[in-house]
């Protein structure tokens, strides 16, 4: 059967294989899907053995998606966009790996089709700068969003972001935010979140319209969503369905097959409530 694996540290916790099991017995295509501890100085050698025992593909997780770049033989734009890989795809002929990064259209997809918001000429703000951030930009611009604006604790980051992708990109430090009129989508991707932390930010940010979106999820609220809900934001979302559609992207790029997304969200949102 062919095998199909995340690997990450810790591992534990994700929630991949389930995504993915669920994905195979709704497309009924014939596969395992794993989750792989990786050693924090062994995820090459690891991956290597996985691929040596027959892996067609595998998810990357943290801390590992910048290493992963240096398994792969080729990378798509999205990838070399992000530099960052979460998805691997071995070539069952050639058996070169490819390596994609499917969390910005995740993101996109999620804001899409289960929140039913287009971002097309939408002002849009981006709460931090580090490895998250560089996979959403392009997907985003690439939605015709009017502006894109990336606030960030240490402003050079986000600075630095700006000159490396081209639209209408704009930085500032996160505590210059009160002079900034309101946004139409407000996106948390700062690791705050992780440590039930969120930093200061002024409500004026908020319309009753605004989408507020977390790229984590969580059973309840996180820091930054119970924010929005105090600031009046329109629609408050965590990012599960991100995880799901990152994942439903990889599953196609893997099979070929487009599983469908919305049942799985709905039975992973029961599991976690
Ligand atoms: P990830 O891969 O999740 O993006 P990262 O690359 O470590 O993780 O980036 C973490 C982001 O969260 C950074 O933008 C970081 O801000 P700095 O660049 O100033 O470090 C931001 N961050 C982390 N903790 C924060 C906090 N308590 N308040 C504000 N921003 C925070």
């Amino acid at each position: 059967m062919d095998q199909y694996a995340v690997f990450g540290h810790p591992i534990a916790h994700s929630r991949s294989p389930q995504i993915h099991r669920m994905f195979a017995q709704q497309t009924q295509e014939n596969l395992e899907y794993q989750a792989i501890l990786a050693p924090l100085e062994g995820f090459a050698a690891s991956w290597r053995t996985f691929v040596a025992q027959g892996g067609c593909g595998a998810n990357v997780t943290v801390p590992f998606k910048q290493e992963a770049l240096s398994v792969c033989d080729t990378l798509s734009t999205r990838a070399q966009q992000a530099q960052a890989v979460n998805t691997l795809i071995v070539d069952q002929q050639s058996g070169q790996v490819q390596g994609d990064n499917t969390d910005g259209v995740g993101l996109v997809r999620d804001i899409q089709t289960h929140l039913n918001y287009s971002l097309a000429n939408k002002r849009v703000l981006i709460l931090g700068a580090g490895g998250a951030v560089r996979g959403i930009i392009q997907p985003l611009l690439e939605q015709g969003v009017h502006t894109l604006h990336i606030a960030n604790r240490t402003p050079q980051k986000a600075q630095a972001l700006v000159v490396a992708f081209t639209g209408p990109l704009s930085a500032s430090a996160l505590d210059t935010l009160d002079q900034m009129a309101a946004f139409d989508v407000v996106i948390n991707a700062t690791s705050a979140s992780l440590s039930g932390q969120m930093p200061t930010l002024p409500a004026s940010l908020l319309t009753t319209k605004s989408l507020a979106y977390d790229l984590v999820y969580s059973a309840q609220a996180t820091p930054f969503m119970q924010w929005a809900q105090q600031a009046g934001a329109g629609q408050v979302a965590d990012g599960l369905g991100m995880l799901v559609e990152q994942a439903a992207e990889a599953f196609y790029l893997w099979r070929q097959v487009r599983p469908h997304s919305a049942p799985v969200l709905a039975a992973l949102r029961a599991q976690l409530s």
